[in-house]
């Protein structure tokens, strides 16, 4: 867990609605990983938004609260260096939400194009809930009661940092008197209580799952888990249907399965040589390919598997609750402190208060 230190900090997060994939790697959970040291990182299960789609499932989202720590864990971040929140028990988060809300026009909230298709995708016609598009707002404040310089995350995500941008600029403009054409790195220096912080994707903004079509989701049943054996990375790349039909017929380098060969394989040589021979037809067959990017893949996952263990089942999941417990308390100091100035620069500083956690 990271201690007050003076490392410029990181806020990021995953919604609890299933196992997190390969496309989460390559978008976001390996920079989370690599970042660890270099900054203070606080990582978010945004439980309470996984309610704005699944308000009737709250036994599938507890579940998924705890197997998301379990992936974290295992694909490399280190309860030990960073802090795991969970956002249901960080009250500031709500209370900022609201704050926020108030600084966002409604329809540049409605504007947002991830929301739109978040709409259209799960079929939410004009039945959605209040608090649907309120999640965005909401995940201003996830953001910003953390004063983060950076948010790691997949390209979808990118248009939510935008309104983000946009209301800390607000916020310190409104609130704190920082002149409204304060370049975006000089907001802090100049008195804004807010960072304007800045969304980072991944070395693959956009992984294509195993149909060869659409972009890697569990609910398009093309994902390939962190979970996965051996066996199963086997039969999902098998299925990865490019239309080649031949050994000798020249392939497309630009196709699904050499998204996947530059995405999985980490030698430039090896990837310049299939790329050659598979351009000419040269003997090579896709289903060699595919067996060569399982192994790889699966050589990705074994350290991840080998970390899983001691997480394993319920003595796992108490293991894990302790450690949102501990860490939730930690990340309270912080987000309580982004609260009472937040509310100072308002003018609704009435008096501090404490919140205990047990
Ligand atoms: N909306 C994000 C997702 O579904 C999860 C999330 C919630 C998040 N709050 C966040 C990501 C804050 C980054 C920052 O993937």
């Amino acid at each position: 867990m990271s201690s007050n230190t003076e490392k410029p900090r990181i806020l990021t997060g995953d919604t609890p609605t299933g196992q997190l994939h390969l496309g989460h790697w390559v978008g976001s959970l390996e920079n989370r990983v690599k970042l660890q040291d270099e900054y203070e990182c606080f990582f978010l299960i945004a439980n309470m938004h996984a309610f704005t789609t699944r308000a009737d499932k709250p036994d599938e989202i507890r579940r998924s609260t705890l197997d998301i720590v379990k992936d974290w864990i295992a694909c490399g971040m280190d309860p030990e260096k960073s802090t795991f929140v969970l956002q249901t028990e960080i009250p500031g988060i709500a209370e900022l939400t609201w704050y926020l809300a108030m600084l966002l026009p409604f329809n540049r909230v409605m504007r947002n194009p991830t929301l739109k298709t978040e709409l259209e995708d799960k079929g939410l016609g004009d039945s959605y809930s209040f608090g649907f598009p309120m999640y965005s707002v909401g995940q201003c404040a996830d953001i910003l009661i953390f004063r983060p310089e950076l948010v790691p995350v997949g390209e979808d995500q990118l248009a939510h940092i935008e309104p983000c941008r946009e209301v800390a600029r607000r916020f310190n403009q409104l609130y704190c008197g920082v002149n409204p054409h304060t370049d975006d790195d000089d907001y802090v220096k100049e008195g804004g209580l807010f960072p304007i912080p800045e969304g980072k994707v991944g070395r693959v903004a956009r992984l294509v799952g195993t149909d060869g079509k659409l972009k890697m989701s569990k609910s398009l049943n093309n994902a390939i888990f962190l979970t996965d054996t051996f066996k199963k990375i086997k039969k999902k790349m098998g299925g990865l249907y490019t239309g080649r039909t031949a050994m000798d017929e020249p392939g497309d380098i630009n196709n699904a399965l050499f998204d996947y060969v530059r995405a999985f394989i980490a030698d430039d040589e090896r990837i310049k040589e299939l790329e050659e021979a598979y351009s000419k037809g040269d003997n090579i067959g896709d289903g060699h390919i595919k067996v060569e990017i399982a192994q790889h893949i699966d050589k990705l996952l074994e350290p991840m598997r080998e970390r899983r263990v001691p997480f394993e089942g319920n003595e796992g999941d108490k293991k894990v609750l302790e450690i949102l417990r501990e860490h939730t308390r930690q990340a309270n100091n912080a987000a309580e402190e982004t609260l009472y100035l937040a509310k100072q620069a308002m003018k609704l500083d009435f008096g501090k208060r404490t919140l205990m956690f047990e």
